[in-house]
């Protein structure tokens, strides 16, 4: 892959959102924890394909499947690299990291009994939180819950008392969507395999910011969203080794996860087609490549110490507002702001914040059990990506300026 430059300005270009204007004023995007934009070179890959070579996959003898279905499978071995994943066929499409969540929780469903145990941390998505509270009921499995401190980091002696016999599963994300909080996955995956339990890290917050390799983190599974990460939404991979891949149930039948079918018995495909039910989302898998191109093509590392410059930037001049409070002030941290200020609700900040043209999240950021940390009904939360500046920053610090001006 060859890199380019970090030049901030030649990447705002590739970014052809970056130019709109929002009620009258520049649009200034500081919601990439919920989605990230779309550069010009993953949109071509888009266009071209339903242009040229839009068909379905794995069934056609004429040359558009042949196209399409081949590009697809590169795309699986670019994430494959990327991930630096053993083999291809351990990479499942998805339509993203709720489904590939599902998937696995669903599989577990006739491997534990009542009295098993499931470790989730305190800091999930609601996506890791409702699907295992749905394999316990299913189950008889209980779960439990690795806490966290007022910093937003995971209390790991606390976390080492809860492993034992009884521990079947542990979940953590890699970084917290709602606090930006890096979490220390490898200890959690080693401690958890010294107790024989399998782990599952929702990747999708830390993929944009961390190229995490399969086979170092000896992870059982591992969760991604495509559109996270300068790819559509609708489409992401379930990572998972083999042996458990080949030990899980398929999720959905239908077309394409068979090997062959009778009203007596059906007996299903190899690895990685067990678990692709039905048409996937082709054109989504395909320009799920080209995004991870694009950011290679930036370079991760490069990625990661620009938005730790603007972190702390935007960190330093946040906290020089009145009555301002940040929550998540992890040692270890992505470019993720949530914060209040004191007497204003966070949904009216956001609301003036959108009048001026800057996009943030306001609410629970589907982490509830957070906010109940906290006491707090929600959070604003800025997400800060690669292709931000700091003059951006400087126009949401006078926004939320603004903002508290009107509001106390
Ligand atoms: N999980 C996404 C977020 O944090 C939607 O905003």
């Amino acid at each position: 892959m060859q890199k380019i430059a970090f030049d901030i300005e030649s990447i705002r270009k590739s970014f052809p959102i970056l130019n709109r204007e929002v009620n009258g004023k520049p649009l200034v995007y500081f919601d990439n924890a919920a989605t990230s934009q779309t550069p010009q070179q993953v949109i071509d890959v888009i266009v071209d394909y339903y242009q040229r070579y839009n068909a379905n996959i794995h069934r056609g003898v004429h040359t558009l499947s042949q196209e399409a279905t081949d590009a697809y499978e590169q795309a699986r071995i670019k994430i494959q690299k990327h991930f630096n994943i053993a083999k291809s066929h351990e990479v499942i499409f998805t339509s993203g990291t709720t489904h590939s969540i599902n998937l696995v929780a669903n599989g577990f469903t006739s491997f534990l009994k009542k009295g098993d145990e499931i470790l989730v941390s305190a800091m999930e998505h609601h996506s890791n939180i409702v699907p295992w509270q749905m394999l316990c009921e299913r189950t008889g499995a209980v779960l439990k819950v690795i806490p966290m401190n007022l910093e937003g980091e995971l209390v790991m002696d606390k976390y080492h008392r809860l492993l034992s016999d009884k521990t079947k599963l542990v979940f953590c994300n890699h970084i917290s969507n709602a606090l930006g909080t890096i979490n220390p996955i490898k200890e959690i995956i080693d401690a958890a395999h010294d107790v024989g339990a399998a782990v599952l890290v929702d990747g999708a917050q830390a993929a944009p910011h961390i190229k995490a390799d399969m086979q170092a983190l000896n992870v059982d599974f591992y969760t991604v969203s495509a559109h996270k990460m300068c790819g559509p939404t609708g489409v992401g991979i379930l990572y998972g080794k083999e042996a458990w891949l080949k030990k899980l149930p398929p999720y959905q039948g239908g077309g394409e996860m068979i090997a062959e079918v009778t009203f007596e018995k059906t007996t299903y495909a190899d690895l990685p087609h067990k678990f692709e039910a039905g048409t996937p989302n082709v054109c989504g898998g395909i320009a799920f490549g080209a995004a991870i191109d694009y950011m290679n093509s930036i370079g991760f590392e490069e990625i990661a110490a620009y938005e730790h410059e603007l972190l702390k930037y935007a960190t330093e001049q946040l906290l020089q507002i009145e009555g301002l409070k940040i929550y998540g002030t992890a040692k270890e941290k992505t470019s993720v702001i949530s914060f209040n200020i004191e007497g204003i609700h966070p949904y009216d900040i956001g609301s003036i914040l959108d009048k001026l043209g800057i996009a943030v999240r306001t609410g629970h950021h589907c982490a509830q059990p957070i906010m109940d940390f906290y006491k707090i009904p929600g959070t604003v939360r800025a997400s800060l990506s690669f292709y931000n500046t700091k003059e951006e920053v400087d126009t949401l610090v006078a926004g939320v300026r603004k903002a508290r001006q009107m509001l106390l």
